[in-house]
């Protein structure tokens, strides 16, 4: 691809992207329920498309369906609507973490994400055990970890505790580490959830400031806030999500 080309390509598309959730997997149907199940399905389907738009039926869910929209390299777009909505679901298959169901997907460069708290991390190993696998899956090595660990740890606020499993870790410590760990290995792509609101004012502020370096670097931010002033501070636009689908005009 040509050097023009790939500055002007998006960091990250998405085409129809859905994904759908299987409901009562676990549950063990008699002979009955299961005929009764199956005629239910094969009546929906013959009664055409319209019906299999809806968000959930007797065995499926859709927690986002139809999203298509497009992030231009160093653009900050803030993810909002209500609880549900599908933010996180969306982040989630941007990041990797989820398959789509249906639709299509190109994200380019080095993702890091900040979804929920605590994912990623290992209950069991230490808050620095944690940095180091955590850094091996964006890529790094061992000994660039090493070099980088004194400033993740100082940036989180963290050296009494980084030598402790982080399943004794409060709501705001999972945080600290993950935004600390999720920034310093560098990406093209930044994902923050809606994590950041459990830490300290103090600490938030220092995310915040972070954040704006990033966008002074031409970085790519998808951010999901609840605090309607966060997202009008960081935010070059918004798409809105409702019931799993977009509310709002693709920017
Ligand atoms: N593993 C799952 N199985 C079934 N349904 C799920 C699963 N994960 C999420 N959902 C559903 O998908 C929908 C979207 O969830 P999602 O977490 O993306 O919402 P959100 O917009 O991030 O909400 P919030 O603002 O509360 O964080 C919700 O209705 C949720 O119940
Ligand atoms: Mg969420």
């Amino acid at each position: 691809m040509a050097t023009s080309s790939l500055l002007t390509t998006p960091a990250v598309e998405l085409k129809g992207v859905g994904v759908r959730y299987q409901l009562n997997l676990e549950k063990v149907f008699s002979l009955k329920e299961l005929l009764v199940s199956k005629a239910t399905r094969l009546g929906r389907q013959l009664r055409g498309r319209e019906q299999q738009k809806t968000r959930r039926t007797a065995d499926d869910f859709w927690a986002i369906r139809d999203i298509s929209f497009s992030v231009p390299r160093g653009v900050c777009i803030g993810l909002t609507g209500r609880n549900g909505s599908g933010k996180s679901t969306t982040l989630k298959v941007i990041s990797g973490v989820l398959h789509p169901t249906e639709g299509e997907l190109w994200v380019r460069g080095r993702v890091s994400a900040l979804i929920e708290l605590g994912a990623g991390f290992n209950p069991d190993l230490t808050g620095r055990e944690n940095i180091y696998f955590g850094a091996s899956v964006s890529g790094l090595s061992r000994a660039e970890t090493a070099k980088r660990i004194d400033r993740i740890v100082d940036f989180a606020e963290l050296r009494d505790f980084i030598d402790m499993p982080v399943r004794n870790y409060s709501s705001g410590m999972y945080a600290r580490l993950g935004f600390a760990l999720a920034t310093d290995v560098d990406p093209d792509l930044l994902i923050v959830d809606e994590v950041l609101s459990v830490g300290d004012a103090p600490f938030q502020q220092k995310c915040k400031d972070r954040m704006e370096s990033f966008k002074k670097r031409n970085k790519t931010i998808l951010f999901v806030s609840h605090d309607p002033q966060a997202i009008q501070d960081f935010c070059d636009t918004t798409i809105e999500l409702k019931d799993g689908r977009i509310n709002s005009p693709n920017p």
